[in-house]
């Protein structure tokens, strides 16, 4: 398994797995914008099995997600590892409420809750707010 940076080429896989991972997706521009920020895919013998993006500026994890088929093998957590080698100071993101799968996930990777954000989602849910602190 390889990680590296995310290229023009890849994003149709990327929005692929996008599809098959959350309700609502994250429009296919904003992967395109990515592409100058940190922006990395997980490869598996050729194939692109995951991606994370971070936004540097805002100290944001974007968006995390495993094509289902590779999920529970590492790969995700070598994903967010990855991104959090080019992030400093206190990096945070947000989880639907109701994902607990992906809150125990960040719990194992160090995250801790800090807040809550009502009716953040489009759809009316609530947010998690969760932060680690980076040296
Ligand atoms: C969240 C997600 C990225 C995790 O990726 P993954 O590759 O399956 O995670 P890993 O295999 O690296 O898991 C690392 C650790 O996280 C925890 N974890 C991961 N998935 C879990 C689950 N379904 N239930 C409980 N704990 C889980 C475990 O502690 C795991 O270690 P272990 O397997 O040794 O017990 C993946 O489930 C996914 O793509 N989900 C859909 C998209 C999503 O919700 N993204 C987050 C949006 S904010």
């Amino acid at each position: 398994m390889i990680i590296r940076k995310c290229k023009e080429e890849d994003l149709e896989e990327v929005f692929r797995i996008e599809l098959l991972s959350f309700k609502f997706a994250y429009p296919r521009l904003l992967f395109h914008e990515y592409l100058e920020k940190l922006f990395f895919v997980a490869e598996e013998n050729g194939k692109i099995v995951g991606y994370v993006m971070a936004d540097e500026k805002r100290n944001l994890i974007v968006s995390i997600a495993v094509h289902p088929a590779y999920r529970r093998k590492g790969y995700g957590k070598k994903l967010l590892e990855h991104v959090l080698n080019f992030m400093k100071g206190k990096v945070i993101l947000q989880v639907r409420k109701s994902n607990e799968r992906a809150i125990k996930f960040y719990e194992k990777l160090g995250f801790r809750k800090i807040g809550e954000i009502k009716k953040y989602y489009i759809d009316g849910e609530d947010a998690i707010l969760m932060a680690k602190r980076i040296d």
